[in-house]
């Protein structure tokens, strides 16, 4: 009975962000990327409905004003109130929305990147003990929900014996050493980003084939649940990942596709960035890879860089290794790859990275995405 009672109390104070209890009240026009939807199907509303704890200031904002029409014939709150909804985290978007960034794409070696030039790139934030906050590595927004990164940045030796967890997710973040991050235009003025968003994680999907002590790193790919929805804004947009076309994403690239990778440099040994680094990477041979690192060389990795020697060592381990493909009229960008594993130290000239291919694991992805 207590809980019940609890429960009701805690709906309510929730429930009174989202509506207007008047019956002629405005209701809210829902924008783009939201449709209007009875609230018991919206499970991102939900989600935080029935939630037991104070709801998070990201959390209130994601329901003001979120009613968008009332059915005065059901009974329930669930059924009657219909609300702006933000597409649930079991849909892969389209290139009506993913894979859209300005149209800068061709500069060659180590680089800073432009304020705006990646954003799905996340950080991921880990926590050792209390309270100490570090970044190990990084990931990829792919939806409302959901951040694709490496296995191994979820599982490994050193993280397991320090008790290091990723807890959470930035998202719209260029220049660690500022927030919001600004950048002074040629006539004065300065231009700022939404300041960064940081999401609790609310679970970890790792790949079941993913051994912790194999070598070889196969099915080193994750997915980090957030425990709300993420609104697209400027700074913070989905990558693409799957093609209209079904799988195809496996013959899209031929050799010598011209790839990038970005990073704050996080993992390697050399000093990390405070801005996103990117670099451009060619894919390369199989069989350069195996040679050099004399391992088990599976259809779902992808060889690339190691030319110049400087070109693997920007991507933090789990960024994304990305490919721009033209769709229609448009180019989008898609996630090719997340980076797996190097060159110790990074950096040599002739030793390619190894990235996880995407496109093997598309179905593993759908399959783990919930609403
Ligand atoms: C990054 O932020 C720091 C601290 O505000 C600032 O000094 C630096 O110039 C910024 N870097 C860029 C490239 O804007
Ligand atoms: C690689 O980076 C080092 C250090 O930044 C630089 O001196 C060297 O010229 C770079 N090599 C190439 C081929 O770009």
């Amino acid at each position: 009975m207590v809980s019940g009672m609890r429960t009701f109390v805690c709906c309510l104070i929730q429930i009174s962000f989202l509506i207007n209890l008047a019956e002629f009240a405005k209701f809210s026009e829902c924008q783009s990327d939201e449709k209007c939807i009875r609230l018991d199907k919206c499970s991102h509303i939900v989600d935080v409905i029935r939630q037991d704890i104070k709801m998070t200031s990201e959390q209130k904002y994601l329901m003001t004003h979120k009613q968008c029409d009332l059915d005065y014939r059901s009974k329930s709150y669930l059924q009657r109130i219909y609300v702006c909804c933000l597409e649930p985290g079991n849909v892969l978007p389209d290139v009506n929305t993913c894979g859209q960034r300005p149209p800068s794409f061709r500069i060659f070696g180590g680089k800073e990147s432009k304020i705006n030039d990646f954003p799905w790139m996340a950080m991921l934030i880990y926590n050792k003990g209390q309270e100490d906050q570090l970044s190990l590595c990084a990931g990829s927004l792919i939806n409302t929900r959901y951040v694709v990164t490496a296995a191994h940045c979820l599982v490994n030796w050193p993280m397991i014996e320090s008790g290091t967890v990723v807890t959470k997710v930035r998202l719209g973040e260029w220049n660690t050493s500022s927030n919001p991050d600004c950048l002074s235009q040629l006539n004065g003025r300065t231009h700022c980003s939404d300041p960064y968003l940081e999401l609790d994680v609310e679970q970890r999907i790792v790949h079941k084939g993913y051994l912790i002590d194999s070598k070889s790193y196969q099915n080193d790919i994750a997915l980090i649940r957030m425990r709300q929805a993420v609104r697209y804004t400027t700074w913070i947009k989905p990558i693409c990942v799957k093609t209209s076309h079904g799988n195809n994403l496996w013959n899209s690239f031929s050799e010598e596709t011209k790839f990038k990778i970005a990073g704050w440099g996080s993992t390697n040994k050399r000093q990390s960035s405070s801005i996103l680094m990117t670099s451009s990477i060619v894919q390369r041979k199989p069989h350069l890879c195996w040679k050099r690192y004399k391992r088990h060389w599976p259809e779902s990795q992808l060889c690339a860089g190691g030319i110049d020697g400087n070109d693997t060592c920007v991507g933090d381990s789990g960024s994304p290794l990305m490919a721009t493909i033209d769709v229609g009229s448009g180019q989008y960008v898609y996630l090719a790859g997340i980076t797996s594993y190097g060159p110790t130290p990074c950096g040599f000239p002739g030793w390619p990275g190894v990235f996880t291919r995407t496109a093997a694991f598309i179905d593993w992805i759908q399959l783990n995405l919930r609403p």
